[in-house]
């Protein structure tokens, strides 16, 4: 029990290191804090500071999921003691301890739990997602779509185990989403580039 506990805290660790402030303020001098959609991923690191950088943060971002679940199977492989692993790797780029217990929107991090526990329904949500990125050019939506086709992607690949994680990743990103889905609602959602944020 203890041990499980301690490999939690270890992935809520992992998960709380805020990639996006840190590349940011190393490649551009700013705090994603403070501009643009105020979120640390990503997307908006690329909006301040350009794709390049956006695609670094995507990347550590991502590894923070990556890493703690990989590392978990090392260990075991119970859908419900990974479940909790990649659950507290998000919750930890959610709610930093870095950050005084705020943080990212846990898209990235989500991709990186599910790469190494169900990659195929991954892959056909991400490529879902990525149509409705090129279609509209709002990463929000595109996440939105993401977590809410992974459960039903889980269910068709037969990949049931982790479809109770699904369910609470796509409630967690809703929730971190709430005021990307009021924007959207106005029609004042913020595109990802730089250009066109600037003039929205
Ligand atoms: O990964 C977060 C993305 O879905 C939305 O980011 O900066 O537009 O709120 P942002």
């Amino acid at each position: 029990m203890l041990g499980i506990l301690l490999w939690l805290l270890i992935a809520y660790m992992i998960g709380s290191v805020p990639f996006g402030l840190l590349v940011a303020k190393a490649a551009c001098g700013v705090d994603p804090r403070n501009g643009g959609s105020g979120n640390v991923g990503a997307t908006n690191v690329a909006r301040l500071c350009g794709t390049r950088y956006g695609m670094l943060t995507l990347v550590l971002d991502l590894l923070k999921g990556v890493v703690p679940v990989w590392a978990g199977m090392l260990v075991s492989t119970s859908p419900l003691f990974l479940s909790l692993v990649a659950l507290a790797a998000l919750l930890g780029h959610v709610y930093s301890m870095f950050l005084d217990f705020k943080g990212g929107k846990a898209v990235a991090t989500t991709i990186g739990v599910f790469i190494p526990l169900a990659f195929s329904s991954l892959l056909a949500s991400a490529l879902v997602c990525l149509l409705v990125i090129w279609r509209t050019g709002y990463v929000s939506l595109g996440s939105l779509t993401l977590v809410t086709i992974m459960p039903a992607a889980l269910l068709i690949t037969g990949c049931w185990a982790y479809i109770p994680l699904a369910l609470g990743v796509m409630a967690l990103v809703y929730w971190t989403h709430r005021e990307n889905i009021a924007r959207l609602a106005r029609g004042e959602e913020k595109s990802w580039q730089k250009k066109k944020h600037e003039e929205a």
